[in-house]
C-alpha cells in the first residue's frame, strides 16, 4: 500500500514536471488539461505521515521559505502577526489536508502567500509542522508506570529530566506527551538523527589547548559559544581559542526494538505521564 502510494506520488511529481514543462509554450489547453488532473489527484490524507525524512526535508523547506515570517522554531512572529504554527493543530483542530490547501494556496487578503511547491513538498512541510506541533499523544497505551521508572533511570535519565530529576543534555520530557504524537515521539527514540530537536544540534569543540569535546550548542555569536557538554557540564568558549564543528548524528543513542521493546517505550511514557499528572 505504501509502496503504491509512493508510485502513484512520484509519478503524479513527474508528471507536474511534465505539465510545468509545457507552460512557456502557448498550448493553453494542454495547461488547462494538466492543472484539472492535478487537482483530481489531490490527497485527504498524507502519504508522508510519520516519516521522519520527509520530516527533515520539511524542516529544511520551512526554513528556507517560512522561517523569515514564523520563526524558525515555528512558533510564530507578534510584530507581523504570523501565527505560531505548533499551537495550531490543538487550537483550531485542522486536518493535514486544510494545512496542505493554506500552504499551497496562501490566506487572500493577508501576507500569507500562496506557494509553488510540488505535491509531495508540501506534504513534507505538513508532515515537519505535525512533528513541531503541539497535538500531543491522544489515548497513550496503558503500560507499567512502575516498569517505567525504573527503564526511564537505566536508559534516559542520564541525559533527560522528568519533572526536575535528570540530565540536561537533551530537553526535558515533562510536556513531550503534550507536544509530540506518539508515532513522533517512537521516531525520535528509534531513529534521533533524522529529527534533532530545535537547540540539541550535535556539536564537536576542538580547542587549541589540545582538547577535544562533544555536546549541543546552546548559543552563538560573531566571538564566543556555549555548549553543554556530554558530562552534563555548560560551558563557554571564544571563537579565538576554540573551533566549532557542527555533527549530523544527534547525540541521543539510537534505540532499535532489540534493547527497548515497543511495550518498553509505552511504559516509559506512562511513567511520564504519571509522574508530570500529564492528562494529553
Ligand atoms: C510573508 C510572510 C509569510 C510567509 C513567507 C509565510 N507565511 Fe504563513 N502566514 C503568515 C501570516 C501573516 C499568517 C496569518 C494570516 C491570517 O491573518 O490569517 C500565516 C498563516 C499561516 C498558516 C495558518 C495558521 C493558522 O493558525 O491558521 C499556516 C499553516 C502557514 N501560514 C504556513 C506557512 C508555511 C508552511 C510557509 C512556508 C512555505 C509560510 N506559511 C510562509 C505569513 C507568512
Ligand atoms: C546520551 C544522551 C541521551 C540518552 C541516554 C537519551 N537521550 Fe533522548 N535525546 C538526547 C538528545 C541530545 C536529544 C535532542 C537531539 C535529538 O532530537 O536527537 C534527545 C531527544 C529525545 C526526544 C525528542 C524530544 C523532543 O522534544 O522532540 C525524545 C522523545 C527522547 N530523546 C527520548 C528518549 C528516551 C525515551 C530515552 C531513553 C530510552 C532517551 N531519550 C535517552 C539525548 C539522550
Amino acid at each position: 500500500m505504501l509502496l503504491l502510494q509512493q508510485i502513484v506520488t512520484s509519478s503524479f511529481t513527474l508528471f507536474r514536471i511534465a505539465c510545468r514543462a509545457y507552460r512557456p509554450t502557448s498550448a493553453i489547453v494542454l495547461v488547462g488539461l494538466c492543472w484539472v488532473s492535478i487537482s483530481a489527484h489531490a490527497q485527504e490524507i498524507n502519504p508522508l505521515a510519520g516519516n521522519a525524512r520527509a520530516q527533515y526535508a520539511g524542516g529544511v523547506l520551512f526554513r528556507a521559505q517560512c522561517a523569515t515570517c514564523h520563526g524558525a522554531d515555528a512558533t510564530g512572529i507578534e510584530s507581523i502577526d504570523a501565527p505560531d504554527l505548533t499551537a495550531m493543530w490543538r487550537e483550531r483542530a485542522y486536518s493535514d489536508r486544510q494545512v496542505f490547501d493554506i500552504i499551497r494556496d496562501g490566506i487572500a487578503g493577508t501576507i500569507m502567500p500562496p506557494h509553488d511547491f510540488t505535491e509531495t513538498e508540501v506534504w513534507m512541510l505538513v508532515s515537519f509542522l505535525r512533528s513541531v506541533g503541539e497535538s500531543g499523544v491522544e489515548n497513550l497505551p496503558v503500560a507499567d508506570s512502575g516498569l517505567g521508572a525504573t527503564l526511564f533511570n537505566n536508559h534516559c535519565a542520564e541525559c533527560h529530566r522528568v519533572t526536575n530529576a535528570g540530565g540536561v543534555l537533551g530537553p526535558n520530557l515533562s510536556d513531550v506527551l503534550r507536544r509530540n504524537s506518539l508515532a513522533d515521539i517512537t521516531a525520535s527514540v528509534r531513529q534521533p538523527s533524522a529529527l534533532i530537536t530545535s537547540g540539541y544540534k550535535a556539536v564537536r569543540v576542538n580547542t587549541n589547548a589540545g582538547e577535544n569535546i562533544q555536546g549541543v550548542l546552546k548559543n552563538e555569536d560573531a566571538f564566543s559559544f556555549q555548549i553543554v557538554d556530554t558530562n552534563q557540564q555548560l560551558r563557554a568558549f571564544r571563537k579565538h581559542d576554540a573551533v566549532l564543528t557542527e555533527q549530523r548524528e544527534s547525540l541521543m543513542p539510537a534505540f532499535a526494538e532489540s534493547e527497548l521493546s515497543e511495550q518498553e517505550l509505552l511504559a516509559i511514557l506512562n511513567y511520564i505521564q504519571s509522574a508530570t499528572g500529564a492528562t494529553p
